[in-house]
Order: structure tokens, then C-alpha cells, then sequence
């Protein structure tokens, strides 16, 4: 199998997975509260290829801050494969090299919502997550949290938010006699 970075030609395929791997609504859900509106993060999105470039799952990771101080940490998800291809390795392939790559990038706080019987063996727990609230309701025991820096979690507590993107560039502009002009250089 192959990993790679996600390209915007695979957003349809990567939908599909979606919609198909989740039950409906899985955008009610409270970790899209820090995703919506928010790209995920381009260098931490990748998808598992198919020998003939079919995709056969994806990982995205986004970014978000960790409360008062606003600690920069990455929510890890959504992770889904096919369902005709589930069990066969492609979701654990994808974490151990999204995981790797995270680290390598610099990030230091995980946070994820999903089944602790899947996450717990990549290092995921409770306990991690003990101190940190999410903006709305969850399964306690399903929010889960893991540092990629040993201590990096260590007095850092409270509410878990959002990283709004970058705003679009606009040129600069100065008012003239004649209206809106373009500032020279
Ligand atoms: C969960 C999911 C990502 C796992 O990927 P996968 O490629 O099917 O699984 P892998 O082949 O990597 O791993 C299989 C192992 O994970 C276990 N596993 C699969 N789903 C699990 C779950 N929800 N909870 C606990 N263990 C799970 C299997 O029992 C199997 O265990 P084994 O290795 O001891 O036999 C995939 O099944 C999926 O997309 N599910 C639907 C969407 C979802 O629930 N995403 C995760 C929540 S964000």
C-alpha cells in the first residue's frame, strides 16, 4: 500500500469514504466545531492508495489551541477506510506514518475522539485528556489525548479551540483623488 500527502483531486473519493464509513450527521459532531470553516492541516493530510490510485483511506489532522495560553496542539481525525477494505491494515499504516509525520513537523499534543480500543495502542489515553474540555458534548471515554513530546501536556489545561485560518491576502490600497488606488511598493 501505498501513503501519500492528499492532493485536491482526491476530495471527492475522500467524501465518499466519509459518508461512507460514518453514520449521517457526523458533522453535528463536537470535533467538527473545531474543524468547520477551518482546512485541515495540508502536510498532515494523506490517503492510502490502491495499487491502481484508488483511495482506499484517509487521515487529516487539524489545528486547534489549548486554553488561556492557547498551547498550539493538532485534533487528529476523521480516520477512515473503505468499508469494502477495513481490516486489512490501511487504518493503522495511516496512523503510524501520520503520527511520525507530526512529530517530524514539530507538533507535541494529540487530541482525537474515537474508540479507545483502536487509539489506545498508538499511546492514546483518558488520562491525557483528563484536564482538557472540548466545545460540546462528548463521550468522556472517548476523548483522548497523547503527547508527541514527552511532558508537553503538563500543566496545560482547559478549553480546546479553534485555529482560525490565515485571512486571505489583501493588497494594501491608499485613498487618492481620483478613489482607491493600489499602494506602490
Ligand atoms: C476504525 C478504522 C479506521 C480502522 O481501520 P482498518 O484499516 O479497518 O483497521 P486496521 O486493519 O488498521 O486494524 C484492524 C484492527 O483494529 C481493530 N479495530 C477496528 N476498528 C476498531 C474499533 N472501532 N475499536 C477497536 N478496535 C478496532 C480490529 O479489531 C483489528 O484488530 P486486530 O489487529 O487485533 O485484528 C476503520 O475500520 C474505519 O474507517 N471505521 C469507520 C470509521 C471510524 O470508526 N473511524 C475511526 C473513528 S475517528
Amino acid at each position: 500500500m501505498t501513503i501519500r500527502l492528499e492532493v485536491p483531486h482526491d476530495a471527492a473519493a475522500v467524501d465518499d469514504i466519509l459518508d461512507r464509513s460514518f453514520a449521517p450527521g457526523r458533522e453535528r459532531k463536537t470535533a467538527y466545531r473545531l474543524r468547520d470553516g477551518v482546512p485541515p492541516i495540508p502536510s498532515l493530510s494523506f490517503v492510502n492508495v490502491l495499487p491502481g490510485g484508488g483511495v482506499a483511506a484517509t487521515l487529516r489532522f487539524w489545528p486547534i489551541a489549548i486554553g488561556w495560553d492557547r498551547v498550539p496542539a493538532i485534533l487528529l481525525g476523521p480516520l477512515a477506510v473503505d468499508p469494502a477494505l477495513q481490516g486489512l491494515g490501511f487504518g493503522k499504516a495511516l496512523m503510524r506514518h501520520g503520527l511520525a509525520a507530526a512529530a517530524e513537523e514539530g507538533h507535541r499534543i494529540v487530541v482525537l475522539v474515537g474508540d479507545p480500543g483502536y487509539y489506545e495502542p498508538f499511546g492514546f489515553t483518558r488520562a491525557m485528556a483528563e484536564n482538557l474540555a472540548l466545545p460540546g458534548p462528548v463521550e468522556a471515554h472517548r476523548f483522548l489525548a497523547r503527547e508527541l513530546v514527552a511532558g508537553s501536556l503538563q500543566g496545560v489545561h482547559g478549553m480546546i479551540q479553534r485555529v482560525e485560518p490565515e485571512p486571505a491576502f489583501v493588497p494594501p490600497c491608499r485613498l487618492s483623488g481620483a478613489g482607491l488606488a493600489f499602494a506602490e511598493p
